[in-house]
């Protein structure tokens, strides 16, 4: 990734921003966003994908000052709770540019996405589409949405992240011909305005076939209901899921790549079936924030164990990354505050809790030397860690600095003890 490169002098610079002087300033840990590589990798997803219309997934990282730079930047953004919603509704987000997903929303979150007027609501269940639909006759909207299919590709990535395989909870099962019913019911209540036909295979995906295969096979549901119905859906998303490189072994493509790959089969197969072309669409979360932070943490404790490996311990862990503990994730990680010409030793970067699996980094080369008070940066933390953190073991989640030009600003602010103890009753 850009944004951590190992600096001759060893004392790295992001923004134009020392990370010595980041962290005299706002402490450690901390999450680094390069204000301007997330802008870039906004505007490489916008221009490669330019007839298509990017939602960034907020689920990978939101908050108001990243929602106003996707906006600025010119993206729409996929939400997926009340709390996301209202995130993205305090920053100004235009609802009609946001689409609102999940396989649970509550009649409350969908009455306030109906009310706030987002552009499309992704449903689920059959479930979701009766209470969405009774949402639209009571206050005499008529909603947009997408219909969510499982289209049965066996993604490779990790399976708790893998989402279009016929057994687990999202979607409209495209074989077992549940898809195919829920555009029907929509369709034949006439009440939601129904766009198109959603697919989400999975995510840190680099295989880009799984995405040509699934837009066959939604497509064919496509030419199923222009068939049955004389219908033909305006729109087609084809979700996120886009791998970034954590470390020199992930080789991902470039969204110029991922653009013509996935237009050309999207192209190709509506020629076959005589379809017209739907309104593309893509979420991109991880490839667009991902690799833009980095979290800077401070080290505390070093320990050699019986000659296998050496512990570097940081303060802080699994709670602001539980990526590593929870889907076997791969990291590196660099001392950033100085150079050092010792040799390298097999580290492995270890937090601050109180349990064995509390790894950052499994298995990283670091200089022989590193020491307390050493600044360790792990980069492309900027998906999935501040979003997924938690206060175990009532450690404070850290704060994201954004930084630019030679100056940094804090986004979201570190969490104190004050406000852990501020959910306690009596
Ligand atoms: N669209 C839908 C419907 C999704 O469910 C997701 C991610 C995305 C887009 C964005 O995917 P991305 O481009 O960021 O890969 N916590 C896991 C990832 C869970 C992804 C959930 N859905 C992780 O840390 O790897």
């Amino acid at each position: 990734p850009r944004t951590v490169a190992r600096a001759d002098a060893g004392d790295l610079t992001v923004g134009g921003v020392s990370v010595a002087d980041l962290a005299a300033e706002h402490g450690t840990p901390a999450y680094v966003l390069d204000e301007d590589d997330l802008r870039a990798r906004c505007r490489d997803f916008r221009d490669a994908f330019a007839d298509a219309d990017v939602y960034y997934a907020g689920k990978s990282f939101l908050c108001k000052a990243v929602v106003r730079i996707v906006a600025e930047e010119g993206l729409f953004l996929d939400v997926c709770s009340g709390g996301e919603l209202a995130t993205a509704l305090a920053a100004g987000f235009p609802a009609e540019r946001m689409g609102f997903h999940g396989n649970n929303k509550s009649v409350r979150e969908l009455e306030r996405a109906v009310e706030a007027g987002v552009g499309r609501i992704i449903v689920d269940s059959f479930t979701e589409i009766d209470r969405l639909t009774a949402i639209a006759r009571r206050t005499g909207t008529r909603p947009g949405v997408l219909v969510r299919v499982t289209v049965g590709v066996e993604a490779h990535t990790h399976e708790f992240i893998a989402t279009a395989h016929e057994d687990q909870k999202f979607g409209f099962s495209l074989q077992g011909g549940a898809a195919f019913a829920a555009c029907a019911k929509i369709l034949d209540e006439g009440v939601l305005d129904l766009r198109g036909l959603h697919s989400h295979i999975g995510s840190q995906i680099f295989d880009t076939s799984g995405f040509e295969v699934a837009a066959r096979r939604v497509l064919s549901l496509q030419e199923q209901v222009r068939d049955a119905r004389g219908v033909e859906l305006p729109e087609l998303d084809l979700g996120g899921g886009f791998g970034i490189a954590y470390t020199t072994q992930d080789d991902p493509s470039a969204p110029a790549d991922l653009a013509k790959r996935i237009t050309k089969i999207v192209e190709s197969e509506c020629d076959l079936a005589s379809l017209r072309v739907p309104k593309l669409s893509i979420e991109p979360g991880r490839a667009i924030v991902g690799p833009a932070v980095f979290t800077l943490y401070e080290v505390g404790t070093v320990k050699d164990v019986d000659g296998i490996r050496t512990y570097v311990s940081v303060d802080g862990g699994m709670s602001d990354n539980i990526r590593t503990a929870l889907y076997d994730a791969s990291y590196s990680a660099t001392v950033a505050s100085r150079a050092s010409d010792a040799e390298p030793i097999l580290a492995r970067v270890v937090g601050k809790h109180c349990e064995s699996g509390d790894i950052v980094v499994k298995d990283e080369f670091l200089p022989a030397d590193v020491q307390p008070g050493d600044l360790l940066a792990v980069p492309g933390t900027g998906a999935y860690c501040r979003s997924m953190a938690s206060n175990y073991n009532h450690v404070p989640r850290p704060p994201v600095v954004a930084v630019r030009d030679g100056a940094s600003r804090v986004i979201v602010r570190r969490e104190t003890e004050d406000d852990l103890l501020a959910l306690d009753v009596g």
